[in-house]
């Protein structure tokens, strides 16, 4: 079965086609140069770029698509013009091709992420039920356990701001660009042995499985607004030192999480899950610990086309 799937939640454009989880084609349209000069995605821009880059995908792949058996499109959550846009191109498609249409929740999608592979690859195993995911974003922080495909109860997530939005604020005062995800993290790559240099406080909630990000942020940007010279060797060790406890932080609730509710799978998922000490903590934490492949891990169309396959499975 092949499944054309559409993503354009926020600042990328993409439209891939999976046949039973392995990725045919996955193309992706990204805006980050548009919104770079801007520190953060401005939602205007970010819809019309989406009108020029559908109708860019849809020549290039108009000849590859008559065989589908579905398409399936991001519903929410996202920025609303742009997930109209979205909409009414999967519905032009599925009308104009004949095809049925499957709305799909961009969080869910995430999380079928790390069932995609390609060609070379070997296919992943099923996820296996009760399941813990940690699914960290620019805009989400959540800890699910699922006990079954359609089942998606948070157990814990943010009580302010989104990880990945926390590495673009810490990268933007400390003038590093856009997005500071990455950016911050090649840093770490190339500092690591610094990592302790600023010591900052890991946050606290009361909920035993929440986050909470706002006061690690203001620790930073406080220490940045105390330094006469923003250097690189100031950027790097307050970067790095920001990493390491941020990640050391996600990665000591899911561990409760795993005592606790004792998955027999766990999946690390979202734009965020693309971090190198995050990849290499998470899969320490359980024997069946799954991350998408890097490509995967911010958002794309594949995904979004995985989240239709694992629907489509557990209605049989
Ligand atoms: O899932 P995603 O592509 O878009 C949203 O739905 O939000 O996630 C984007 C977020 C951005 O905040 C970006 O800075 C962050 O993921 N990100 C990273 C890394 N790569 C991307 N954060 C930390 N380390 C990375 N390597
Ligand atoms: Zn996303």
């Amino acid at each position: 079965m092949k499944i054309l799937g559409i993503e354009s939640s926020h600042d990328d454009t993409s439209i891939a086609l999976v046949e039973d989880y392995k990725v045919v084609f996955n193309l992706k349209i990204s805006q980050t140069e548009l919104h770079k000069k801007f520190g953060g995605t401005v939602p205007e821009l970010a819809s019309r770029e989406h009108v020029n880059n559908f109708t860019h995908l849809l020549h290039e792949i108009k000849d590859d698509i008559k065989d589908i058996d579905y398409i399936a499109y991001t519903k929410s959550p996202g920025l609303v013009g742009a997930l109209q846009l979205g909409e009414i191109f999967a519905h032009s498609l599925s009308l104009s091709l004949n095809k049925p249409i499957l709305p799909i929740n961009h969080l869910q999608g995430h999380i079928s992420s790390v069932l995609l592979y390609e060609n070379k690859d070997k296919k992943p195993s099923p996820i296996m039920y009760p399941c813990i995911s940690l699914l960290v974003s620019g805009g989400h922080t959540i800890l699910y356990k699922q006990d079954h495909p359609d089942d998606d109860t948070i157990i814990g997530q943010t009580q302010d701001d989104a990880i990945g939005e926390v590495f673009d604020k810490v990268a933007r005062s400390l003038n590093l660009g856009f997005p500071g995800g990455p950016i911050i993290d090649n840093i770490f790559k190339k500092n690591e042995s610094q990592n302790n240099i600023y010591t900052l406080t890991t946050p606290n909630t009361s909920g035993e499985f929440d986050f909470s990000f706002s006061g690690l942020k203001t620790q930073v940007i406080n220490i940045v607004n105390k330094q006469k010279n923003i250097d690189q060797k100031f950027q790097d060790d307050l970067s790095t030192s920001f990493q390491k406890i941020s990640i050391d932080y996600l990665i000591q609730k899911t561990k409760l999480a795993i005592e606790k509710f004792k998955p027999k799978t766990i999946i690390l998922s979202g734009g965020v899950s693309s971090n190198s000490y995050l990849r290499e903590k998470f899969l320490t934490l359980h024997e069946n610990a799954k991350i998408p492949k890097l490509k995967f891990s911010t958002d794309n169309g594949a995904m979004i086309a995985s989240r239709a396959f694992v629907e489509l499975e557990s209605k049989k």
